[in-house]
């Protein structure tokens, strides 16, 4: 199955904007447009967040589960983490869980999934001090492979202009893939608010697969808005939500058509630090932004579900089932 996999890949490899790696079922977009206009002074990259990719960049830890799981099988299990970053300014730290997002990985590691997908996020802001203490508590705290999307917030200023060298530097582009039995899990950067044409372009192509996919991307669209909500655990259905800076619009309609036709099995989306689903066009949402960012009071149009949670998600031929589990015990499945 595997070499029949990789004969797929392989017969798929495309176009102008990859390349290939060292690992042969990952696939990164370079970032060459992906970085937008630079407010400000860049972001310099030392050479100790630089040396930090040979270990915890998308294709090292990609080769990390090759080399953890040699085998094919039918199912795995795998976990999903959104937002942790603590809050940039005191204020906001009074909403954030405490030691939330330690306590959350190690249950995760415990749990044993072949695999962990942070959401992005990770840091308050992009700079070079916040880079440093993540890699280190990735250090210290992560034996798993763990796979990074980019969130606003890790870029050189959380909203407006910035510049991705850390991220660049320490993780890689932020589009990639990742096929791993039988599944392709797709990395998309909706960091800017936005997601561009060659994004989009790319996105449809990679979707074009015999393989069930995933798409795993930091920011909402819009068509979201009014569409989140809990599933049924004593919470009820959300409607208007007005925050600015809540959704992504550009490139938003197209990204849900090219989602509906290539039939995406799951789309995992952080940002709004909160829980909630929504179907659309038949296609499956999961807002999972509570890894240990503060949980702000929103406006009683969004999800009202904000507790810190991950999830555990089982793949098999079948599909996907997912489970949530929140920081106080409370674990449930999520239902369609
Ligand atoms: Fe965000």
């Amino acid at each position: 199955m595997r070499i029949a996999l990789l004969i797929l890949i392989a017969a798929q490899a495309h176009a102008a904007g990859t390349f290939s790696t060292t690992v042969p079922n990952l696939k990164l977009l370079r970032p060459k447009t992906e970085i937008p206009e630079i407010q400000g002074k860049e972001v310099q990259v030392p050479e100790d967040l630089r040396k930090a990719k040979d270990t915890w960049g998308t294709q090292a830890q990609s080769a990390l589960l090759d080399k953890l799981q040699p085998t094919p099988k039918t199912s795995f299990r795998f976990a999903v983490i959104g937002d942790v970053e603590p809050g940039r300014f005191p204020w906001q730290r009074v909403f954030a869980p405490k030691g939330a997002f330690k306590k959350q990985i190690d249950a995760i590691h415990a749990a044993s999934p072949d695999f962990i997908v942070q959401l992005g996020d990770f840091v308050s802001k992009g700079i070079v001090k916040n880079y440093r203490a993540y890699v280190q508590f990735l250090a210290d705290n992560v034996s798993l492979p763990m796979f990074h999307v980019i969130g606003n917030h890790d870029r050189s200023k959380p909203n407006g202009k910035a510049d991705k060298n850390l991220y660049h530097a320490v993780f890689g582009p932020g589009d990639f893939y990742r096929d791993y039995n039988g599944w392709r899990i797709v990395s998309l950067d909706s960091s800017n608010y936005a997601v561009s044409d060659e994004q989009l372009s790319w996105l449809d192509e990679v979707l074009d697969t015999e393989l069930k996919t995933i798409v795993a991307t930091h920011i909402v669209p819009s068509y979201l808005k009014k569409k989140l909500h809990s599933i049924d655990v004593g919470e009820g259905f959300t409607a208007q939500g007005l925050i600015p800076k809540a959704y992504f619009e550009t490139g938003a309609t197209r990204f849900g058509s090219i989602l509906a036709a290539r039939g995406v099995e799951r789309v995992y989306m952080g940002h709004i630090h909160a829980f909630g689903v929504a179907n659309v066009n038949g296609v499956k949402y999961v807002l999972t932004a509570g890894g240990g960012s503060p949980l702000y009071p929103l406006p009683g149009s969004y999800p009202k579900r904000k507790k810190a949670h991950y999830l555990l998600v089982e793949a098999t031929s079948a599909g996907l089932t997912e489970t949530v589990y929140e920081l106080d015990g409370t674990t449930y499945p999520i239902t369609w």
